[in-house]
């Protein structure tokens, strides 16, 4: 990549990207899953390596080859995705949530597999959820001030309840304090769609930069904007 090649502003730094979809079992044979690829993902962790980054991939149910260079864990739940982040949020200078994770999981999955046929007559059986930890929230509430990392979330949003998505966007990167959120508008759908337009917010909700085009044109946009918020090196 020709930018890559003048543009190694990511030397000696490393990223932690998620990436994917988070699964919550049920039971032993069935999940709570989400429509996420961890094309993005892995968009920004081909960029971040392109760039000079090194670059730690916590996966969750990704099926694509990892990105030559990248380190890879690979993971489950949203549970799961939690404990790779706290373990290695704090050695790394920078933080990209791009994972969908799941906001609900089983409050107690089934150790056997739920029958239809136990259930009398119709009904159906009722799962009861309880919410996952916000691991994004929790990274930046446990970040002390000017401490690495550098903390990246993303927010896929319809309008909704008279809001517009935009709006809807403003007061969640409000609400969860990173330095950047990526705000991708969906209300016209957009999983597994090759293309991007997103709109990058800073923690006030004001928007620094925006962009459409492949997910490798919208990870290089995050990157520029990451790349001039990262803690400095002491040289
Ligand atoms: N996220 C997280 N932990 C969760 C849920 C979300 O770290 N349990 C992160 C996502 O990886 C993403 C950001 O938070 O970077 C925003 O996710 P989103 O689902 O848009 O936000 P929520 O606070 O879950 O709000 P919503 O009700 O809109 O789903
Ligand atoms: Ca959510």
């Amino acid at each position: 990549d020709e930018r890559g090649m003048i543009l190694q502003d990511l030397a000696g730094r490393e990223l932690l990207i998620t990436a994917g979809g988070t699964r919550e079992d049920l039971d032993p044979v069935r999940f709570l899953a989400n429509h996420s690829s961890g094309r993005q993902g892995w968009a920004l962790a081909h960029a971040a390596l392109v760039r000079g980054a090194r670059v730690l991939l916590a996966a969750a149910n990704v099926d694509l080859e990892t990105p030559p260079g990248a380190r890879r864990l690979d993971v489950g739940s949203a549970a799961d995705l939690a404990a790779a982040v706290t373990e290695h949020r704090r050695g790394v200078d920078a933080l990209v949530m791009a994972a969908a994770v799941a906001d609900f999981t089983a409050a107690e999955p089934s150790r056997e597999k739920i029958k239809k046929d136990e259930s009398e007559g119709d009904s159906v059986p009722t799962i009861a959820l309880r919410r996952t930890d916000d691991i994004l929230r929790h990274s930046v509430l446990d970040r002390g001030d000017g401490e690495r990392p550098a903390i990246v979330g993303f927010a896929a949003e319809t309008g909704g309840n008279g809001s517009s998505a935009l709006e809807l966007a403003r007061s969640k990167a409000r609400r969860k304090g990173a330095d950047l959120l990526v705000f991708n508008d969906v209300t016209a759908g957009v999983f597994g769609s090759p293309d991007n337009a997103v709109r990058i917010l800073d923690g006030d909700g004001g928007e620094v930069a925006e962009a459409t085009g492949s997910k490798t044109v919208v990870a290089h946009a995050v990157l520029d904007e990451l790349a001039g918020r990262l803690p400095q090196v002491p040289w």
